[in-house]
């Protein structure tokens, strides 16, 4: 399928694929690789979901990359975190495809001529805040366009007929201590962690219910705090906010619906928000530069970037 002009209303784009390449290394996540992309052989469209920060779209990512030889047009990814508004979701899938229409056309409808015959894997990221949008879209495309797939990224489902979704869990513990040992290292690269450190990276993960982001944020003070300071800091936030009780109003914003939710599960679904860890990352001290801190190594604290 040639990805020049395609008619007068509309040309396709020059390069046969976008998908940014990722400036990290992916941890762990090799199961969950596999079986989603095997639900993408039986469904054309595919929603993770989960919480904030869990690693859904680094996941899209990914898998976007796995696929870009076996579609015969390409894997464009549609980030979506900056879109405001709904119409604007067609608008920006049109520019990442570098389609236009002529005047007076809807864009989904040079969308929908335009993919009509092609081969091609969306991946519409960030979809939570434009929801309606993106399932209006989704329900348009792929019900005109047989060739068409769509992976979706979204806290919440697009909530469509035929969509599959799949749950992103946090990462299992020792890939996040692998997480934050190798984001620490970033930042102090003669970082080996000795008994006490490592207790304190599994400490410092399981806290942060080894949510990727939450240990991305932490790891980022590796270079003003050790990880035993980092671990303190942490339980001092987790302190305060426990005695504020269970439903202080800030708290309470977050809280489950349910009548029966403990302190430890609204403190658990604030952490989700990530609200309270921005909190707690502001009130950490700004790095200058590197540290020392010499540590001995065995078991997932050999995990180097250089693997
Ligand atoms: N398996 C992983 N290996 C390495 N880094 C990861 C992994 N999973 C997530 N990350 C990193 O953690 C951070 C948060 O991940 P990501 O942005 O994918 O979360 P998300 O679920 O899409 O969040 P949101 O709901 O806010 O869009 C990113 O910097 C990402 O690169
Ligand atoms: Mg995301």
């Amino acid at each position: 399928m040639g990805r020049q002009k395609a008619g007068d209303e509309h040309s396709g784009p020059a390069s046969s694929s976008f998908i940014p390449p990722p400036l990290t290394v992916l941890i762990g996540r090799a199961s969950e690789l596999e079986a989603v992309a095997d639900m993408m052989r039986r469904a054309r469209l595919v929603t993770l979901t989960g919480p904030g920060g869990v690693g859904k779209t680094r996941m899209a990512v990914e898998l976007g990359r796995r696929q870009a030889r076996q579609r015969a047009d390409g894997v464009w990814l549609v980030d979506l975190a900056a879109v405001g508004a709904p119409e604007d979701v067609a608008a920006e899938t049109a520019r990442v495809l570098e389609v236009r229409g002529v005047a007076g056309d809807a864009t989904t409808d040079v969308l929908r001529r335009y993919l009509a015959d092609r081969d091609v894997l969306l991946v519409l990221d960030n979809c939570e805040h434009v929801l309606d949008a993106c399932a209006e879209l989704a329900t348009t495309l792929l019900g005109a366009c047989p060739n068409l797939r769509i992976l979706a990224t979204s806290r919440e489902p697009l909530g469509i007929t035929g969509e599959a979704l799949w749950r992103l869990e946090p990462l299992l513990p020792e890939d996040a201590c692998r997480l934050f040992l190798e984001r620490a290292r970033e930042r102090r690269p003669e970082l080996v962690p000795d008994d006490d450190t490592e207790r304190a990276i599994v400490d410092i993960c399981a806290r942060l219910d080894n949510l990727p982001l939450g240990i991305e944020l932490a790891a980022a003070r590796a270079s003003v705090m050790s990880a035993e300071e980092i671990r303190a800091s942490l339980e001092a936030h987790f302190g305060e906010l426990a005695r504020a009780g269970p439903h202080p109003p800030a708290i309470a914003a977050f809280a489950p619906r349910s009548s029966g939710a403990t302190t430890f599960s609204i403190l658990s679904s604030r952490r989700r928000s990530g609200a309270w860890l921005s909190s707690w990352a502001a009130s950490m001290p700004t790095p200058p530069g590197p540290s020392r801190r010499a540590c001995r190594s065995t078991s997932w604290r050999d995990w180097s970037t250089n693997r």
